[in-house]
């Protein structure tokens, strides 16, 4: 497979790593160096595009990937609000899409046990839930994408809780999550119910950058040849 990298940075590189042990090539690798030679022209012959870069860069390079009628993974997180946009480009254009707050396997296995976990604590109002998520000190957004798709979870299974917060403990409808920025750590997320008699903790704490980036390899062979947008469910057959 022909793989586009838009965004070279630790996870491109540690994609590309993985992508070449599993046999493909890197036919352009785009940075915010030589963002302009990300073109149709230079587009031709990719099979996919992976796109990790920052918030404010996504939706430009997604949507120009998808316009040239190739498929996209992306793994950039904090631009939720433009993520529906894009699958209608995708549909337009033929093409395929498929982003991820998170790619790893773990994780979206954590993301199973979350949902169950809400479902069977929503008869006990006594128990009170918060989501602690670190990660180095580098990353651009805050909370992350992975935290707040666990917290959209939990709202939705949850009675009485319709919205996340940021480090702030004070609405009773919200889901509170406390963000920390420490050196050299890949992610871990933690998602606590809390009562006076006992607590109930799950956690996930990935060891490096390997699983995401294993995780957007996987992704990129299930999209390549498809059409329409897709999930990690369907890369990983999670029902
Ligand atoms: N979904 C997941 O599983 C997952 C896992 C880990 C990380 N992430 C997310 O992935 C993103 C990237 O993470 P990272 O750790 O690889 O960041 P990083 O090390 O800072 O790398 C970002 C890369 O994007 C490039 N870039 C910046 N602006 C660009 C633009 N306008 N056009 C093209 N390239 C541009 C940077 O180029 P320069 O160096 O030249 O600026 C760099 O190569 C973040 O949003 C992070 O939260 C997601």
């Amino acid at each position: 497979m022909n793989i586009a990298l838009i965004g070279y940075g630790k996870m491109g590189q540690t994609i590309e790593r993985i992508a070449l042990s599993r046999g493909h090539k890197i036919t352009l690798r785009i940075t915010s160096g030589n963002r302009n030679e990300l073109t149709a022209d230079n587009l031709r012959g990719t099979d996919v595009a992976i796109e990790f870069t920052r918030p404010d860069a996504a939706k430009n390079n997604v949507l120009a990937c998808l316009e040239a009628g190739v498929n996209v993974v992306c793994g950039t997180t904090g631009w939720n609000e433009h993520v529906a946009e894009a699958s209608a480009v995708a549909e337009e254009h033929k093409a395929a899409f498929l982003q991820a707050s998170n790619f790893s396997i773990g994780v979206n296995i954590f993301f199973e046990v979350n949902k169950l976990l809400a479902s069977l604590m929503n008869g006990h109002p006594e128990y009170g839930v918060m989501i602690e998520e670190t990660h180095h000190t580098q990353k651009k957004d805050a909370p992350s994408g992975t935290a707040i798709t666990l917290a959209e979870q939990i709202v939705q299974r949850l009675n009485g809780k319709n919205k996340w917060t940021l480090n702030d403990f004070n609405e009773k409808d919200g889901v509170p999550i406390l963000a920390h920025r420490r050196e050299h750590v890949p992610g871990t997320h933690t998602i606590k119910y809390s009562s006076e008699i006992d607590d109930i903790e799950i956690v996930h704490t990935a060891h490096n950058r390997d699983g995401f980036a294993l995780g957007a390899v996987l992704a990129a062979e299930y999209i390549a040849g498809r059409r329409g947008t897709f999930t990690m469910k369907d890369v990983l057959g999670i029902k």
